[in-house]
């Protein structure tokens, strides 16, 4: 059956994160923005619809709504923050700006709750949830009830129980909400009476599907990286279109040890259609000497763009440019809160060289774990689907200070004792990425009766769920002893290996 919850988009931080909650209950939904007109959203027969958060106050000019009929179509509407507001205005509610430091309430919050509202039902009467607003509704509708509220929010849950409609102050799909997301599950499967069997399977279905509607029969180009997430974008097109997707490799010759052969290999297998470009060579160039980060980044993109075009244009008449973005790169490179981070070099810059119609991002909704289980579903091998992430950038961003062929070689061989032992001891599937970085800083050691002056090596490991924080791990000291000692003895030029053991923030998980 196809069940279909609807998210409507106010401009809100958090909106694809609602999605991510409603489909770990296993129930399909779509994040519309809130201008879809109503004949859309009908169109999608909902079985609920949830109204976002957002940046504005409902009272202001021109702040984002939706028509009222949306109220009479007899379909379960759950409003949060902002959403909340607006279906208090909207039926017949005031909501005002806060008055004082008082009312206006960020971050973790103690929340009472009344349990004859489904929503809250069998859980407890006080939890902390994550409060982010400075309007507050001041006066609700007639047919609403109070369902939760705090020492400074009188209405912090609003319910009619006979319409179905829904609304919390606080937001109940960040991790900050103890009970939040059997909230979200309760709404899903109590109110709007979800199945909840969705699966991959069917996000693979309905996707591939989409696919072919859009694309018809024009062809689409698209870059490989060997990683996860290019390889099961592209697995997803094939299946939409067969030949008509054309991939292209480029070796930036900053790839672990043996990787390329290796992705070679593994494109062949999946009866990819393949093209590749050995840029290696332009790429060092390009970079020779240089050390800030972002220059180093920005050069990678350039570079990768300038590689992708020449080779594209061989191609003549295609009309979409596919890539394997995932939703974490889309935040990280502040399309969405305008605050970047590092400047991930999947995200942008092709379209702009390039006169194609469209970007296509099939995993564009997807956080990492998702993409995993998408690839199980493709048939994907498992290690190769859980294999770490590597980013875009290569090497390049674990030499610290600028690039050489020499300094190439000697991360790639630590890294690659690294992922040796840590397989071998049974590490592997513990750690979410793990890896070595050339510091640039050489140190004096004694090696035989010389003196030495050489590189330090960086291990880092750490595990994470997405890749938005995470901890360093506590490897064991027989691990990082067994790592330590092959990498001085086995690699040129190293004669120390320290251990990193900063979490994400501070420290992000790759170096530069
Ligand atoms: P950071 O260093 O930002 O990394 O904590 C978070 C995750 O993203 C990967 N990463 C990248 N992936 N292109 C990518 O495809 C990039 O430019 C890039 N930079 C970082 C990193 O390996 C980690 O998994």
């Amino acid at each position: 059956m196809n069940q279909t919850v609807i998210i409507l988009d106010f401009g809100a931080q958090y909106a694809e994160v609602i999605a991510r909650k409603v489909r770990e209950c296993n129930v399909y939904c779509e994040v519309l923005s809130w201008r879809t007109p109503l004949e859309t959203i009908i169109a999608k027969k909902p079985i609920g619809i949830i109204l976002s958060g957002g940046p504005n106050s409902v009272y202001a000019t021109d702040a984002p709504t939706i028509s009222k009929q949306i109220f009479d179509l007899n379909i379960p509407v759950l409003g949060i923050c902002y959403g909340m507001q607006l279906m208090m205005q909207l039926l017949g509610g005031k909501v005002i700006p806060a008055q004082d430091n008082l009312s206006r309430e960020y971050g973790k919050t103690i929340t009472n709750f009344r349990n004859q509202c489904l929503l809250f039902k069998g859980l407890p009467a006080k939890s902390v949830t994550w409060m982010s607003h400075g309007d507050v509704v001041e006066a609700i509708p007639n047919s609403f009830k109070v369902s939760a509220y705090t020492s400074r929010c009188p209405y912090a849950g609003v319910y009619d129980e006979v319409r179905h409609f829904y609304g919390m102050q606080f937001h109940p799909e960040v991790e900050h909400t103890k009970h939040g997301k059997e909230m979200i599950r309760k709404f899903l499967l109590d109110i709007c009476h979800a199945t909840g069997d969705w699966s991959m399977k069917d996000f693979l279905v309905t996707t591939v599907e989409r696919l072919k509607m859009e694309i018809g029969e024009e062809r689409v180009l698209l870059a490989l990286s060997g990683g996860v997430d290019s390889t099961v974008a592209a697995v997803v097109l094939s299946k939409a279109i067969k030949e008509r997707l054309i991939c292209i490799y480029i070796n930036h010759g900053l790839m672990r040890k043996n990787e390329t052969e290796e992705i070679k290999e593994r494109y062949k297998q999946l009866n990819l259609n393949v093209h590749y470009v050995d840029a290696s060579k332009e790429f060092l160039k390009a970079l020779a000497g240089v050390e800030e980060p972002e220059q180093k980044r920005r050069i990678i993109g350039n570079m990768f763009i300038e590689s992708f075009v020449g080779k594209a244009k061989e191609f003549g008449g295609v009309s979409y440019l596919a890539q394997g973005t995932i939703y974490p790169d889309v935040i990280e490179s502040g399309s969405i809160n305008g605050n970047l981070i590092k400047s991930h070099h999947n995200v942008g810059g092709l379209p702009s060289k390039m006169p194609f119609k469209r970007i296509i991002e099939p995993l564009a909704i997807l956080f990492k774990d998702e993409v995993r289980k998408l690839g199980l579903e493709l048939g994907l091998h498992e290690d190769f689907v859980y294999r770490q992430p590597f980013p875009g950038p290569g090497l390049a961003v674990r030499i610290i200070g600028a690039i050489t062929e020499e300094k190439i070689a000697i991360v790639q061989e630590a890294d690659a004792i690294l992922r040796e032992v840590i397989k071998k001891r049974h590490w592997n599937m513990k750690i979410s990425q793990h890896f070595a970085v050339l510091s640039n800083m050489k140190s004096v050691g004694v090696m035989g009766d010389s003196r030495s002056y050489h590189y330090t090596i960086a291990i880092r490991a750490v595990s994470t769920s997405d890749f938005m924080t995470a901890n360093y791990v506590k490897l064991p000291y027989s691990i990082l002893d067994e790592i330590s000692r092959r990498i001085v003895n086995e690699v040129r030029n190293v004669n120390r290996v320290v251990y990193d053991i900063t979490s994400k923030p501070p420290a992000t998980i790759e170096y530069e």
